[in-house]
């Protein structure tokens, strides 16, 4: 299929191209480089040798995003453009909004010009908000505590309005829970601006020397060691989730949510054992207080995605803590190195 990829040149649309390509997919792809790397793409291409047309811009510019689908004639589009950082989002609701629900609004608009009826989103498992039960599945109740969530949720909100009103559309809601790790070779991975905002690429830098410790916030939680627990997912495995709901895609109209993990949850101090493990020595760490808004524990429910798109994850934490030292080690700066 002919599949847009906006925000591709980020951590896990890189890591999607390398699997939609491989499986024989052409992409093109619509990144702001805000976050991510030309670099990254480059490196897709050295990875794939496939066929990959890259177009730099903002989602939200209707038309330019327009233009770029009216002469690749998508089939599909897998939408990963947006912002991420839940404390950032806080401070900056008008920019989170504007690219998250207003980017999403631009790009179905250069859709329906270009005839293009099949999309696949990033949505998050933020959008379920304090656990009611778990593991958290399809039918939760859905109560983002934060902006970023709010804007995620209103995004599937208006995805799923949207295939109501077009009978021959298909969308898939695809609500990920922890991506970790990095392509296998070595040459992919995630490569966060300033101080990264998530456990393991926080970890990776304190393994490279460039933070002293990794601040461990709670461990008073009632989980078995007292740290929170999340459902950790290797990016190779989501990755392979988008190539599935693809193919669900193609096959089915309506619009349809899966929750994207591995059905277990680690704690912080079992991650922090494996990447330990994964680089051969102890890495320094520091208990803190809580941080406010954390939750204890969560874990997908991912019963659907496996009966349904017939995607399961194949990998453990192992695996995860590997590929990620793996990517770390070799690119210590990232792809500014
Ligand atoms: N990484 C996670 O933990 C996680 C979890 C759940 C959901 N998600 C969602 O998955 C998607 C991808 O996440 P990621 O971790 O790869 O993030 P990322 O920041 O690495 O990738 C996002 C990409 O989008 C681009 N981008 C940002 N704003 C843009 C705009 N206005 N126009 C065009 N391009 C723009 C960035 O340059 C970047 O390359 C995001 O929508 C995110 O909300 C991520």
């Amino acid at each position: 299929m002919r599949v847009l990829v906006t925000g591709g040149a980020g951590y896990i649309g890189s890591h999607t191209l390398v699997e939609l390509l491989g499986q024989g997919h052409q992409a093109c792809v619509v990144d702001s480089f805000l976050n991510g790397s030309p670099r990254a793409l480059d490196r897709v291409r050295e990875l794939t040798n496939g066929g990959l047309e890259v177009h730099e811009g903002d989602v939200r510019d209707t038309a330019f995003l327009t233009r770029v689908a009216i002469a690749f004639r998508p089939e599909a589009v897998i939408h990963f453009a947006g912002l991420k950082a839940v404390g950032d989002s806080g401070a900056r609701p008008v920019e989170y909004y504007d690219v998250n629900v207003g980017g999403t609004l631009s790009l179905l608009r250069a859709m329906e010009a270009s005839d293009c009826g099949r999309i696949i989103f990033s949505s998050s498992a933020t959008v379920y908000g304090e656990p009611v039960y778990l593991p958290y599945d399809e039918a939760h109740p859905l109560k983002p505590t934060s902006v970023y969530g709010q804007t995620k949720l209103m995004a599937e909100i208006l995805l799923t309005d949207w295939a109501k009103a077009r009978p021959e559309a298909s969308v898939m809601l695809l609500r990920y829970f922890n991506p970790v790790g990095a392509h296998a070779s070595g040459r992919i991975g995630e490569d966060p601006r300033g101080v990264p905002d998530n456990l393991m690429p926080f970890l990776a830098q304190v393994a490279t020397g460039q933070r002293d410790r990794l601040r461990v916030f709670g461990n008073d939680y009632p989980t078995p060691d007292g740290t929170g627990i999340r459902d950790y997912i290797h990016v190779v495995d989501l990755a392979r989730a988008h190539v599935a709901a693809l193919g669900r895609a193609e096959a089915v109209t309506g619009a349809e949510v899966y929750n994207i993990g591995t059905g277990r949850g680690y704690s912080v101090m079992e991650m922090l054992a494996a990447f330990s493990r994964a680089v051969g020595r102890d890495l320094p760490h520091e208990i803190m207080p809580r941080r406010q808004g954390d939750i204890a524990e969560m874990q997908a429910d991912c019963a659907k995605a496996a009966g349904v798109l017939g995607w399961r994850a194949q990998y453990d934490i192992d695996d995860m803590a590997g590929s990620l030292w793996g990517w770390q080690s070799a690119n210590p700066t990232g792809y500014d190195g």
